[in-house]
Formats: structure tokens, C-alpha cells, sequence
């Protein structure tokens, strides 16, 4: 079996994570430090975002190096330290890799610019103006305006689908194949475990690059993600093709045993389980719940069809560095909070690969950034959509910038407060973050019981009643009690996410709302 199989991940954003030199960044040595934490929380892998050298226009997500480390992280023999340290805890770590494009600064679209005629110009995609003279398509860039930008000095567009100082590569070239094996193959040697594949279903576009059809109507005030919905992305992204170069990169000498997990940031079932498997990903991260309000009848809905796709194959995420924090999107404060606990229970239930991003086990709300106080690209460009609210500082204790940093953090935030922090919730062992330590515990214990399939039993809309093997998970994501038939047989009471359960249930139970309960099989 996989060792992803029965693991736990969790999300370092880096830059937000610990600044180790008080320049207001978090690096390598800062995550380093902090590892001991990791694993007394009881996760398995360790997936660190971007730190290659990079002018940080998408704050690493614009690589201009794929083989070395920003000096604002640390540098290659910070990045051992970490493995190192990391492999001495028994953690696994996993990096991003960002494949669909490079920084406009990376030496290939430098190389690519000056001279059309070079090797590197077919590295990106660049053609001639549209008959009207305009941008060759219709495509839009996920960060606004057209997914085109022009370049004088050849009278060409080049592709990018987010910044235009993020241009796509063009992966349908060898040399693009070939130059991200060798980068794959220099940090599996370097001991990594895996790789989160950014952009994953969107590697390749549609050959003839035609227009994406339209289907609503396009305001010129809207946002950039209003701006993406208007459109049916059928020729930008999702197609089969992109499945050769997962499966290429799962040939390669020892990556069997790494993960591939990739950023299929789709949220159509069908096609996000194509890429699993013969697809050539080991898993696709869940994205049915972003972006999403509370809506508890859908999101179990959501869970179990997805699971009943694939019982092994989704990463399950609610959270991430993308977009704002579960409890803050289902409605916030301690009804938020549960809300999301009883769903992450869900997930720790069930097979997969469940990652808790950065604070998640704090049980964390957004943290506040004054407009003025905006970073992200996407929040300059519509501040309701900005991603820095859920990237402010992790807080470690209560103290100045919750020690995150002695200088002065990249992002300017409101002050957490005190029992938001790891110390104080580390203290506390009625804190989320207790509960949060204890499920993880649980999930773990009763792994060697969680054989076989997921069945998912009878049970009012909105409650999950999933059973695996020898353990059953009851998740009432609804706001009103429910009445739940446990299968036959007596359940022994291993976890629950607010107090209140008996020891040992069985026939029907009554379920208070927003809460979970796990329970193994016992005799009565
Ligand atoms: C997804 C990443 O998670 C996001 O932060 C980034 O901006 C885009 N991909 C582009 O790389």
C-alpha cells in the first residue's frame, strides 16, 4: 500500500508560516523550527508552497528558477536541513511544482523575447494577433483581462492565464517535457515524497486554441472571477491530453513511490477523477467546497459522490492559501468553527489524503487586512476577492506580531487574539486545536480497522452516515438534531467534536446539530 494511503497532510504557506531573520518573511529555517510542532499535531506530510527564486508577482507562484531556493526562504542547504529534520520527526515533505507557467523573469522567456527565432520562443505560446487585430482568443486570465499580452518587438501575443508576468509554457514541446523531468528528478533526489502539481488540469490547451464558448453575459465592471465564470472553459483547460505527462512523470526511475497530487481545480467529478489513476495522479485535491457558503445538504452531497467515485483518490481540502478560512465563509465565529470541524471529521473518516491548511486546527477565522494594506494581485484587482485574508501570519503566541516575526510582517494584519494562538491553545485541552490533535490520533488508531470500501447508509439530508470497515462516522451538518439508525450491532463512542455522546450506542441516536461522532464496532 501507498504510504499516502493512511496519511494526513498539512499546508506550510511559507512566506506566512515563521521568519526565522526578522525581515518579515517566513523561510525554511523558521519552518525548520517549528517541525516539532508538526509532529506532536499528529500530521503524516508536510507540503511546503513556492520558495524558488522568484520576483514573487504571485508570491512564488512565478518561478524564475525550478532548481534552487530564494535567499527570502534560505538557500539549498536550509532546504536539507528541513528534510533532514523533517525525516528525523518521521515526516514526509512534499513540494509545489509549478509547471503551467514560468516568471517572465525565468532565463527561457528572457531568451524567448530576444530572439524569436531561438529554441525557447516554442517553450511559450506566442502567435500572430486575431483577424481584427486584437488578442488571438477570447481566453481571460484568472487574475483579469484577457489571457493575452502583447509583445511589440515581435507583433506576437504570448499565453498567460494568470499575470501576464506568468507566461504558459508550451508542453506539447519536448524540450519543455524533457526539462521538467530532469527538475523532478533533481528534488526526488534531493528526498522529497511527492509533488502538489499546480494548475494541474490545465498543462495543455486545445490545439486549435479556439475561442471558449460564452455562456453568460460579460459586464466590463466585472471581477476577474466573474470575468472566468462568463465562459465554458472547454479549450483552456481540462483536456485528456495533459494525462500523458502525469504518466511520464509516474515513470520515472523511484517516482512510483512519490505522490502526485495535483491541483485540479475543477469542480466537475467526472472530469477530476480522468486525471487519477490511468490518469497518471496518485490523487486530485477536493475542490467541491471552496469558494462555497454553507450549505450542508450539497456539501454531503458533494462528499459522497466524490467518494463513491474514487475512494482513495482525493486530497480533501475545504482550506487553503487560496481563498478564505471555512469557519469565516460558513458564517464565522464558533457556529463557523463547528461547522467546518463536523465536515473535516468527515474527512478524516474517510480514505484520501486530508490536508489542514496552516491555523485550520486553530480553528482560525480570516484575518483582517485594511484595503490599503492589500498584497495579493487578485485582491488589487477586487478587493472581495483578495487571497490575503486567509495568508496573514500564523499565530504563534501572544506577543508582538504574534510571533511570527521580530521585524515587521510582509502583510500588515489586524492583531490576532490571544486564545487564537498556538501557546494559548496549546495550554488550553478543551482548545480546537486539542481536538483537532485528538482526531488526527484517532484517525490514526483506527486505521488498521478502516479496511475495505466506504458505504454510505441511510440518513436525513445534510447528516453523513458513512461506514468503513469497522468504523462509522456520523457527521449532522445541519442545524437541527438528527435521528440516525447506527447499523446492528453495538458502537463504541472513539471521538466527537463537541462533548455529549454516550459510551456505547446502538440502534437509533439522537445527533445534536453541527457535531460529529466516530465510533468503532464493538459488542454490546
Ligand atoms: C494556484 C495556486 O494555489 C495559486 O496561489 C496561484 O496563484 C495559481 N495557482 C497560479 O500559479
Amino acid at each position: 500500500m501507498s504510504w499516502w494511503a493512511s496519511a494526513v497532510g498539512y499546508e506550510v504557506y511559507i512566506r506566512s508560516f515563521a521568519d526565522s531573520t526578522g525581515d518579515g518573511v517566513g523561510d525554511f529555517a523558521g519552518v525548520t523550527e517549528h517541525l516539532e510542532y508538526l509532529a506532536w499535531l499528529g500530521v503524516d506530510v508536510v507540503w511546503v508552497t513556492p520558495f524558488y527564486p522568484s520576483p514573487q508577482a504571485d508570491f512564488g507562484y512565478d518561478v524564475a528558477d525550478y532548481t534552487g531556493v530564494d535567499p527570502l526562504y534560505g538557500d539549498l542547504a536550509e532546504f536539507d536541513r528541513f528534510v533532514g529534520r523533517a525525516d528525523e520527526l518521521g515526516l514526509r515533505v512534499m513540494i509545489d511544482l509549478v509547471p503551467n507557467h514560468t516568471s517572465s523573469e525565468h532565463p527561457w522567456f528572457k531568451a524567448a523575447l530576444a530572439d524569436p527565432a531561438s529554441p525557447e520562443r516554442d517553450y511559450y505560446i506566442f502567435r500572430p494577433p486575431g483577424p481584427g487585430g486584437g488578442p488571438p482568443n477570447n481566453w481571460r486570465s484568472h487574475f483579469g483581462g484577457p489571457a493575452w499580452t502583447f509583445d511589440e518587438a515581435s507583433g506576437e501575443y504570448y499565453l498567460h492565464l494568470f499575470l501576464a508576468v506568468q507566461p504558459d509554457l508550451n508542453w506539447t514541446n519536448p524540450a519543455v517535457r524533457d526539462a521538467f523531468d530532469d527538475i523532478l528528478r533533481f528534488w526526488m533526489d534531493r528526498g522529497v515524497d511527492g509533488f502538489r502539481v499546480d494548475v494541474a488540469h490545465a498543462l495543455m490547451k486545445h490545439p486549435d486554441l479556439a475561442d471558449n464558448p460564452q455562456i453568460l453575459p460579460l459586464d466590463r465592471a466585472a471581477t476577474p472571477g466573474q470575468a472566468m465564470a462568463a465562459f465554458d472553459h472547454v479549450n483552456d483547460m481540462g483536456q485528456a491530453s495533459t494525462r500523458e505527462i502525469y504518466r511520464r512523470w509516474k515513470s520515472l526511475p523511484g517516482a512510483d513511490e512519490k505522490a502526485l497530487v495535483g491541483e485540479v481545480y475543477v469542480k466537475d467529478l467526472a472530469l477530476s477523477a480522468s486525471y487519477l489513476g490511468d490518469g497518471g495522479l496518485d490523487l486530485s485535491l477536493f475542490f467541491a467546497l471552496n469558494r462555497r457558503e454553507w450549505d450542508p445538504v450539497a456539501f454531503v452531497e458533494e462528499i459522497r459522490a466524490w467518494s463513491e467515485v474514487s475512494d482513495n483518490g482525493f486530497a480533501w481540502t475545504m482550506a487553503s492559501h487560496d481563498e478564505n478560512r471555512p469557519p469565516t465563509r460558513f458564517r464565522g465565529g464558533d457556529l463557523g468553527r463547528a461547522r467546518a470541524f463536523t465536515l473535516w471529521t468527515l474527512f478524516a473518516t474517510l480514505p484520501g489524503l486530508p490536508f489542514v491548511y496552516q491555523g485550520e486546527e486553530l480553528g482560525l477565522e480570516d484575518g483582517y487586512v485594511a484595503p490599503e494594506d492589500v498584497q495579493d494581485p487578485v485582491g488589487l484587482a477586487a478587493y472581495a476577492e483578495g487571497r490575503d485574508p486567509c495568508r496573514t501570519p500564523m499565530p504563534w503566541k501572544p506577543d508582538r506580531h504574534s510571533g511570527f516575526t521580530t521585524g515587521e510582517p510582509w502583510l500588515k494584519s489586524a492583531p490576532r487574539r490571544p486564545e487564537e494562538t498556538i501557546a494559548a491553545q496549546r495550554a488550553d485541552p478543551e482548545s480546537h486545536l486539542h481536538r483537532f490533535r485528538r482526531l488526527l490520533a484517532v484517525r490514526r488508531e483506527l486505521a488498521p480497522l478502516r479496511t475495505g470500501g466506504v458505504e454510505w447508509l441511510a440518513a436525513p439530508a445534510g447528516v453523513a452516515l458513512v461506514r468503513v470497515g469497522q468504523v462509522l462516522t456520523v457527521a449532522n451538518a445541519t442545524d437541527v438534531e438528527a435521528e440516525v439508525g447506527l447499523p446492528p450491532g453495538g458502537w463504541s463512542l472513539e471521538f466527537e467534536t463537541a462533548t455529549g455522546g454516550d459510551r456505547v450506542e446502538s440502534g437509533t441516536v439522537t445527533v445534536p446539530p453541527t457535531t460529529a461522532r466516530i465510533y468503532q464496532a464493538s459488542p454490546l
